[in-house]
């Protein structure tokens, strides 16, 4: 079967920094609770008028320097995001019509944080299947959107940012080597956004209320799956490769809490060497964290060809998933 490799990386963090010392002043913290906690140190705070589609296109141009291809090459874009420029058209249509690319196809995934592990998966099944031979992911999101900044158990938590890869089928042995995606919504409450969907449309019986319209989490109860099933889908995408952990070059997980990601890394006996971070900078940036960290990895030399990568990510919905990567 032919295997989808990822050719391009890009990146794109907004200006503007909101440090742990900013947030005490906003809300009852400290920046010495929030580091220790999580592992943050501050994150980005994408611009008033600086959509999430504005924030791929910066991605997206050092993804397209990497790989080579222009945009006319690409046939399909996949957006991954909870935080879409609007209900509709698409992130992804948005994204097309910025970066001109005339050809292809688009579809957003809402995934939260596991987003671009989905993207993922979708583009190995169809570079796999001859349907698409050029494929370009975003993970992107402008969580400070829907961020309540008055809620010290969340507002510590979340930054904004992009992410881009472009895929294409591989002529050698590298690639993706296997993929594992799961949800459970039985869930959804642990981590959701109370209105703005049918369920309760803004303004319903005039009683529009700002707060109905950002994020909700139990924070610990979702800290324990996220253990759970970061090291579960870790082993699975492992074992399916026909590797053991120990054959892993490095761990690239989505950048939740720093211990989050260490008790993951522990489940699989890697050291921490083996494990990168870069939550200090950033905080949590949904589905932009993994490829911020993808990134990230490839420019500070951490990845280098013919490496074994996992990523592994979790977030709302509550959803999950894992890849390995030959590099
Ligand atoms: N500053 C100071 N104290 C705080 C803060 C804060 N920012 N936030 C919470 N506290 C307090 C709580 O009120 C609580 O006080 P109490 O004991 O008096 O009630 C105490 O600290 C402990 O609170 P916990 O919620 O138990 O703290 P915990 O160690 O679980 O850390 C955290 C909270 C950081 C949110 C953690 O649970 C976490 O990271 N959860 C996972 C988040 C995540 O990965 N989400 C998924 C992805 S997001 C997405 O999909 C968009």
């Amino acid at each position: 079967m032919t295997r989808a490799k990822i050719i391009g990386l890009g990146a794109y963090a907004p200006e503007r920094i909101l440090s742990n010392h900013d947030l005490e002043k906003m809300v009852d913290t400290t920046d010495e609770w929030i580091f220790s906690r999580t592992g943050i140190r501050e994150r980005r705070i994408a611009a008033t008028g600086e959509d999430t589609s504005d924030m791929c296109v910066n991605a997206a141009a050092m993804a397209f320097e990497s790989s080579g291809l222009a945009a006319s090459d690409i046939d399909l874009i996949i957006a991954a995001t909870v935080t879409p420029d609007y209900r509709l058209p698409s992130t992804s249509c948005m994204i097309q019509k910025k970066i001109k690319a005339v050809n292809s196809a688009t579809m957003d995934v809402v995934a939260a944080c596991a987003g671009f592990i989905h993207g993922l998966s979708i583009a190995q099944a169809y570079i796999a299947t001859g349907v698409y031979r050029n494929i370009m992911i975003f993970g992107a999101e402008k969580l400070s959107s829907i961020t309540d900044y008055e809620d010290r158990n969340t507002c510590v938590l979340f930054g904004d940012g992009a992410g881009a890869a472009i895929l294409t089928a591989a002529d050698d042995d590298s690639g993706i080597l296997s993929t594992y995606l799961k949800s459970d919504g039985n869930l959804d409450r642990l981590l959701h956004i109370p209105g703005g969907g049918t369920n309760k449309p803004y303004g319903a019986n005039g009683n529009y209320d700002r707060k109905e319209t950002l994020l909700r989490m139990s924070g610990n109860e979702v800290f324990k799956y996220a253990v759970r099933h970061m090291g579960d889908a870790s082993m699975r995408v492992i074992k399916d490769a026909g590797l053991s952990p120990d054959d892993i070059d490095l761990l690239v997980p989505h950048q939740a809490n720093i211990r989050i990601i260490k008790a993951t890394a522990d489940r699989l006996g890697m050291p921490q060497e083996k494990v990168f971070m870069n939550i200090e900078k950033f905080g949590n940036t949904s589905a932009a964290s993994v490829p911020l960290a993808l990134h990230d990895a490839v420019q500070q030399g951490r990845i280098k060809k013919g490496d074994l990568v996992l990523s592994v990510a979790f977030g709302g919905g509550l959803t999950w998933g894992a890849a390995v990567i030959r590099w």
